[in-house]
């Protein structure tokens, strides 16, 4: 990484739309693991080289590991090599608490040290506590906070908790999680994140419907088909293995990721572009995603497992084969659905969504398909080159927008076939965006909770996904379908959608 200042935006620069953190201590609980190593750390170190840290900012960590505070700094400095020089000074006012979280002792310590900072750099009691640990402890941390008053500071300031999907384990553990957590925090002070309203591109949804209105009339049953959400990857479990034994891919992408974007996707205008407005809009679309019966469950979905095969030229093993896995899993890395939405916008268009590890190509995208023209009026043979319009959000890694549309294909004969439309956010911005950890870092300590999840919009989410896991816990459960690594996916999904006289998009 250079050393170089990173740009802020030019064309923000200036105005007030430049937001820079108030004076504060982020307290990053699991300190010591990797999130805050390969994630924290590095958006902290790019938000100082924005200058968008205040010059009176520490970073306190806590974890069970015995390190000196010496030691954390030492972590700060490796986890960015070649960091700006602002960073030095953050590492310089950092320290580390090292301590069990059922210690009361830890929460003692931690609330005399944070005290100490506040008088040294005038940090005004604003703190941002971020849950870096293992789900199974967040419940338990937001209590101990409490117990020693460290969620409303003496000082006047803020206290917010910064907590990181999985919220839960299905509906019944993540509404115990978020009554435990309102034991202590107001909702306003819950931060949950969902990396993926981070990325650019997602919020990009957000512009392309609201900021336009050449896409908006068009935006309905009136004239859209179908709606196609892929979230590919070619990675496998890699070092997870004993934590997405316990998940799999309805838990780990669908119940979070696909919610969001699909949210986005089918919300309604918001009178105002602000968290309330947005967030209150997103989870009225989710409330009129049809929630499943555990009968149907068969008939709407498939989930499956990889085998071994092939991803970009490497031979990779089967899922069972993978380090942490059970030889006999039954842990779906792989799952396709259908979901319809009873709305007035949405009614009778069915949404179409995959996720699974090891397909061919990392690929995550939004397809809106429209409508076939209502009369075709070429002889057949002029247009087999000719599929319906469609408008694709392409929100990673290729991020921009295509629109497919016919055209005549030069020559004396009236041929038509589909061409594309392609806006890339690359070229038309220079610049390099934030990524999703440096956004929502700053979000958080900006007080700003439009990117975060609501206590709401959780629980929709787990309510249109857990009839799924109940089908699959019980004693006669769908059968769990399997794909060879590198391919898109079962069979089965094929005929889920084939059924309905339509196809996958092959991204
Ligand atoms: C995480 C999942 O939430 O998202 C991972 O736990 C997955 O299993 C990752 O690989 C994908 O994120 P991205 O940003 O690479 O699309």
């Amino acid at each position: 990484m250079s050393t170089e200042t990173l740009p802020l935006n030019p064309l923000a620069e200036g105005l007030d739309t430049v937001r820079r953190a108030p004076p504060g201590v982020l307290v990053v609980f699991g300190a010591s693991g990797d999130l805050t190593h390969r994630k924290l750390l590095p958006a902290l170190e790019r938000l100082s080289r924005r200058r968008l840290l205040p010059a009176a900012f520490a970073v306190v960590g806590v974890a069970r590991s015995d390190i000196s505070d010496d030691g954390f700094r030492d972590i700060m400095a490796d986890a960015v090599p070649g960091a700006g020089p602002g960073w030095a000074e953050i590492i310089k006012n950092s320290i580390y608490i090292s301590g069990d979280y059922s210690d009361p002792e830890t929460f003692n310590t931690l609330k005399r040290r944070l005290e100490e900072i506040d008088e040294a750099l005038g940090t005004g009691s604003n703190r941002t506590y971020y849950l870096a640990t293992v789900p199974d402890v967040f419940a338990e941390v937001a209590r101990a906070l409490g117990k020693v008053g460290l969620n409303r500071p003496e000082g006047g300031g803020f206290a917010r908790l910064v907590i990181e999907k999985p919220f839960g384990h299905d509906l019944e553990t993540a509404r115990e999680l978020d009554a435990a957590l309102h034991e202590v925090f107001d909702e306003d002070q819950i931060y949950r994140i969902d990396h993926y309203l981070g990325k650019e591109t997602v919020q990009n949804v957000l512009a392309l419907r609201f900021a336009n209105a050449i896409f908006e009339p068009l935006w309905s049953r009136n004239y859209i088909d179908h709606v196609q959400i892929t979230v590919a990857e070619t990675i496998g479990v890699e070092k997870r293995g004993n934590f997405y034994e316990k998940a799999g891919a309805l838990r780990d992408i669908v119940q979070n990721h696909v919610m969001q974007v699909l949210s986005l996707t089918l919300m309604e205008p918001p009178g105002t572009i602000d968290a309330e407005g947005i967030r209150d809009e997103k989870v009225k679309a989710l409330r009129s995603v049809v929630v499943p019966q555990v009968d149907e469950v068969a008939n709407m979905s498939v989930r499956a497992q990889y085998d071994s095969g092939w991803v970009e030229g490497n031979a990779v093993p089967g899922y069972r084969q993978e380090e942490g896995v059970s030889p006999q899993s039954q842990t779906e890395t792989y799952v396709a659905l259908k979901l319809l939405v009873d709305n007035w916008r949405w009614a009778g268009v069915p949404i179409y969504a995959r996720t699974g590890k090891r397909l061919p190509k990392r690929v995550t995208e939004v397809a809106l398909q429209f409508k076939a023209v209502p009369h075709l009026a070429f002889p057949k043979a002029a247009a087999t080159g000719l599929n319906p319009n469609a408008l694709v959000l392409r929100i990673q890694p290729d991020e921009g927008v295509t629109l497919r549309f016919g055209a005549k294909v030069p020559g004396q004969a009236f041929m038509v076939r589909d061409v594309l439309m392609d806006f890339s956010y690359g070229a038309a911005f220079l610049e390099e965006p934030p990524d999703a950890y440096e956004r929502l870092l700053l979000d958080a300590m900006v007080g700003d909770p439009t990117l975060f999840i609501r206590s709401d919009e959780v629980d929709t989410a787990w309510k249109i996904v857990q009839p799924l896991l109940a089908a699959w816990a019980s004693d006669d459960p769908p059968p769990l379908a399997g794909y060879a690594a590198g391919t898109w996916g079962p069979r089965q999904a094929d005929t889920l959608i084939e059924r309905d006289g339509r196809q996958w998009r092959t991204p």
